[in-house]
């Protein structure tokens, strides 16, 4: 019987997959994430074969030597910024994650709420009213902004990106994008315009919202140069990983006003948010809770699940990873 380790809870359906197929599950009982230390000392000596991990789980070398029982780690998430893949290929480990349809459609409606919520000042209006102090209608308060005429400019046009590009576009919105690779039946589909760099794109959009994933490559991608190339009164919308914005060059522009607004549902030093930050009223911070549908969570733990039954069963799963 082969012995599966998920670091911790994650929705029934598909613990109950793999019970259901012979596994022996064990779950890790915390509700906060663990640190590696923690992950170690939970797998240490109890020879696993797989174990399903959380993007909140460093996974490297030490994790692997730890447990040379573990042939494949399938990772609870789009991202697998949190899994060195070079140790996992010198360990020989598979590697699998969960790129659910359901949150490629969360995370995008998601980035569509925040940028509405930030055009009409909801998150504001609502600390108004919540700390007593609307008396009564004003011609004059909180007066945000639509969506009309407004630019969109996508920074990543993979699942996340192209599904929000359709929503932009169902709004009559103008859509930009830049990508590492120029997709033209995306532009046919979403009558997106390509920009061949950040520095063409920028300047041009009153919303840029970012869908890459966090390579070396994406680091600090908005950094104070990026950022100074946005308009005064665009915002900036991230719900792709945190380190991909240099967020203490962002504080400054958000507190000097050199951009409008930002909504932030991921961070550079998770789940650490600078007080800076969380005092400036142009932002909205969410607790990196953007693929949260119950839709996509369930799928997603459908994914991991049969990323491992596949391996077992001698099957390639369909989302393996690789450097
Ligand atoms: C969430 O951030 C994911 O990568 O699935």
């Amino acid at each position: 019987m082969k012995k599966i380790y998920i670091t911790r809870a994650i929705p029934q359906v598909g613990i109950d997959m793999l019970t259901q197929k012979g596994f022996e599950v064990h779950v890790g009982k915390s509700n906060d994430p663990i640190s590696q230390k923690e992950l170690i000392r939970a797998i240490k000596g109890k020879e696993f074969d797989g174990i399903i991990t959380l993007l909140t789980d460093a996974v490297d070398a030490k994790v692997f030597d730890t447990s040379p029982s573990v042939r494949i780690v399938s990772n609870y998430a789009t991202g697998f910024d949190n899994i060195n893949l070079v140790d996992a290929k010198n360990h020989h480990v598979t590697v699998a994650n969960a790129p659910a349809g359901h949150s490629a459609r969360s995370v995008a409606e998601f980035s569509l709420s925040l940028t509405l919520a930030l055009l009409t000042r909801i998150v504001e209006a609502d600390d108004f009213v919540r700390k007593g102090k609307y008396k009564g209608w004003s011609p004059m308060n909180f007066i945000g902004s639509d969506m009309q005429g407004k630019t969109v400019g996508l920074i990543g046009a993979g699942r996340i990106g192209s599904m929000f590009a359709k929503y932009a576009r169902s709004l009559d919105l103008t859509v930009l994008y830049t990508d590492i690779k120029r997709n033209p039946t995306f532009e046919q589909e979403c009558g997106a315009q390509f920009c061949p760099t950040l520095v063409e794109l920028l300047p041009r959009c009153d919303v840029v919202s970012i869908h890459v994933p966090l390579l070396p490559s994406t680091r600090h991608l908005m950094n104070e140069e990026m950022i100074a190339h946005m308009k005064k009164t665009a915002v900036l919308i991230n719900t792709s990983r945190g380190p991909v914005v240099d967020e203490k060059a962002l504080e400054v522009a958000l507190r000097e006003k050199r951009i409008a607004g930002a909504a932030l549902d991921v961070f550079e030093f998770e789940p650490k948010i600078s007080r800076g930050m969380r005092k400036l009223p142009n932002v909205i911070l969410t607790p990196h809770i953007a693929s949260a549908s119950d839709s996509a969570r369930n799928e997603m733990a459908i994914i991991a699940a049969q990323n491992i039954i596949d391996y077992f069963e001698g099957k390639v799963p369909a989302n393996i990873v690789t450097v």
